[in-house]
């Protein structure tokens, strides 16, 4: 078994390939000043004849040419390894969210990426809180495996926002439910959801109660896969508020945080941000390395 990433991968690939004791082979990016990209992989002998190559591609910032990386990464591991079996790991799975035709016309932008992902060969893919585990069965015959790094999230703010303190794990969405049933089964705790809602044509969001379990003085830490632009919290947060909830922290696994995220969800009164590192923040308190290698390990 060999480990191969992005030299700039900023979760550390040298870390996960040091928890399966083997070795990493960087693949080199260059940048045309006409915006093409060039993958070159340092050692790529060190491929050959490997049995398993477990491919590390972290796909944000920058999605649109670090896919392009991955593609010309996964011809390079066929290439010189073609008889290898091929997992990809990445960490945040970019294009998840636009796991249907919303609107007639509209690409299915995570079909298209699992095929032609599956036409190089990969044979299993590993991600962290994908946004919809069961599109991606649906969407490949590639074996998936997502592991949940929301309940370590979860547990991180058991132990250091809540102390002993009763709180309660919300998802802002139905969507979100299984994540967060997942996550206070495990820690013994009360779970619910909100109803969310978005205008497809405007992209207008808005959130609503649905939970009967009283939140009067209550604490609540909201779990979500993602925070980009914060507006699903924010609303959230106001809906929770008005139904006389005390303290309010909020949890993702990916935390994109654009246009100064994080300074609306506090002003929103949020008193912290927990997420993991799949995306570098200064909130990346729970790293998955240690998960992915678990999950390697199982097979
Ligand atoms: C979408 O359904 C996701 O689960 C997140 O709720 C969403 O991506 C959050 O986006 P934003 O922070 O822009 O509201």
């Amino acid at each position: 078994m060999i480990v191969a990433s992005r030299e700039a991968a900023s979760m550390s690939s040298r870390k996960l390939a040091e928890q399966l004791g083997v070795e990493v082979v960087l693949f080199k990016e260059r940048i045309f000043p006409d915006g093409e990209i060039k993958i070159c992989a340092q050692s790529p002998k060190l491929l050959s004849g490997e049995d398993e190559v477990i491919l590390f591609f972290d796909l944000y910032p920058e999605p649109n040419s670090r896919l392009v990386g991955l593609f010309q990464s996964l011809d390079i591991v066929r290439d010189y390894s073609p008889e290898s079996h091929v997992t990809l790991i990445i960490p945040y799975l970019i294009y998840a969210r636009q796991d249907k035709r919303f609107l007639e016309g509209e690409a299915i932008s995570l079909k298209t990426l699992l095929s032609i992902v599956e036409g190089f060969g990969v044979e299993r893919l590993i991600s962290v809180d994908t946004h919809n585990p069961d599109a991606m069965r649906e969407y490949t015959r590639i074996q998936f495996d997502n592991i949940a790094a929301a309940t370590a999230i979860a547990l991180h703010a058991k132990e250091k926002v809540f102390g002993g303190r009763d709180f309660i794990i919300i998802s802002p969405d139905l969507g979100g439910v299984e994540r967060v049933r997942r996550a206070a089964e495990v820690l013994d705790l009360q779970h619910s959801y909100l109803r969310k809602e978005r205008n497809r044509h405007t992209g207008e969001v808005s959130v609503s109660p649905t939970t009967t379990i009283p939140m009067y003085g209550r604490g609540v830490f909201l779990l979500d896969d993602i925070i980009s632009t914060g507006g699903t919290l924010v609303k959230a947060a106001n809906a929770l508020k008005n139904m006389g909830v005390e303290e309010l922290a909020a949890g993702a696994t990916h935390l994109l945080l654009l246009d100064r995220a994080d300074k609306r969800l506090f002003e929103a009164g949020y008193t912290r941000i927990i997420g993991s590192n799949t995306v570098e923040t200064p909130y990346s308190e729970v790293s998955v390395e240690g998960l992915i290698a678990e999950e390697i390990r199982k097979s």
